[in-house]
């Protein structure tokens, strides 16, 4: 599949969750599936590209000619993409944890009728924003995406900025009152922001939103 618009290119997607290890048992996460990045990581091996995947834990298969490397934790992930780069095009759709615990617990914590224990956490690298300041690594196009439940646009303008990236993939995860979410759905409803302004794209089951910002790579890289 080395034709179409995006034939040798390399493109790099993170996606999913990361799983930050309490103890060998425990770990904190988030909500995310991976849909969105798969679906991304999918749609632009379809146009060309060598894709490489770096997924945090899903469920999902890995999509025709992508090349997935599986990781857990934030840090793991910084050291994966990393070692893929260098990438024409940086597509960041992990929802990766900001923090994680300070110390890792080597034998499971016990309840032993005392106090539960306290969790201190500590930052994790914020990968995006790393590749986005080093330019031996950035891409000559770095995307983010921001899942954000309030104030979506102004939170992604900023973000834009501080993390260095191009453009930034922005949508509301705000819960239904059905309790339904964009993470974990089908569809999605997404702004592109970028250096010229804010295009708004309609909602559209998620493998059309990865193929609308696919169609947008191509063009950019032309
Ligand atoms: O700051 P926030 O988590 O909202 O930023 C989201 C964007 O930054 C996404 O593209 C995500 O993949 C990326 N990110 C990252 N490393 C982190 C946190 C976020 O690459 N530690």
């Amino acid at each position: 599949p080395l034709d179409g618009p995006l034939a040798g290119r390399h493109v790099l997607v993170t996606a999913g969750p990361t799983h930050e290890p309490i103890d060998p048992v425990r770990y904190i996460a988030n909500r995310s599936s991976g849909m969105q990045g798969f679906a991304i990581a999918a749609a632009a091996a379809r146009q060309g590209a060598r894709v490489t995947l770096v997924s945090g834990p899903v469920h999902l298969p890995t999509p025709p000619g992508v090349e997935r490397i599986d990781v857990e934790s934030a840090r793991e992930m910084n050291d994966a993409v990393r070692a893929a780069l260098p990438a024409d095009v940086a597509v960041m759709v992990a929802a990766v944890a900001d923090w994680r615990p300070k110390d890792f617990v080597e034998t499971k914590l016990k309840k032993r009728g005392s106090a539960p224990p306290v969790l201190v956490l500590t930052e994790n690298p914020d990968i995006l924003a790393g590749i986005g300041a080093d330019p031996a690594l950035r891409p000559g196009l770095l995307i983010g995406f921001a899942a954000e439940t309030d104030d979506v646009l102004r939170y992604a303008t900023d973000k834009r900025r501080r993390k260095g990236a191009d453009w930034i993939v922005a949508n509301d995860v705000s819960f239904g009152a059905d309790g339904g979410s964009v993470m974990g759905g089908a569809e999605n409803t997404v702004h592109i922001v970028t250096a010229d302004g804010v295009e708004h794209l309609p909602t559209l089951p998620k493998d059309q939103v990865a193929d609308a910002i696919v169609e947008r790579i191509a063009l950019a890289l032309r």
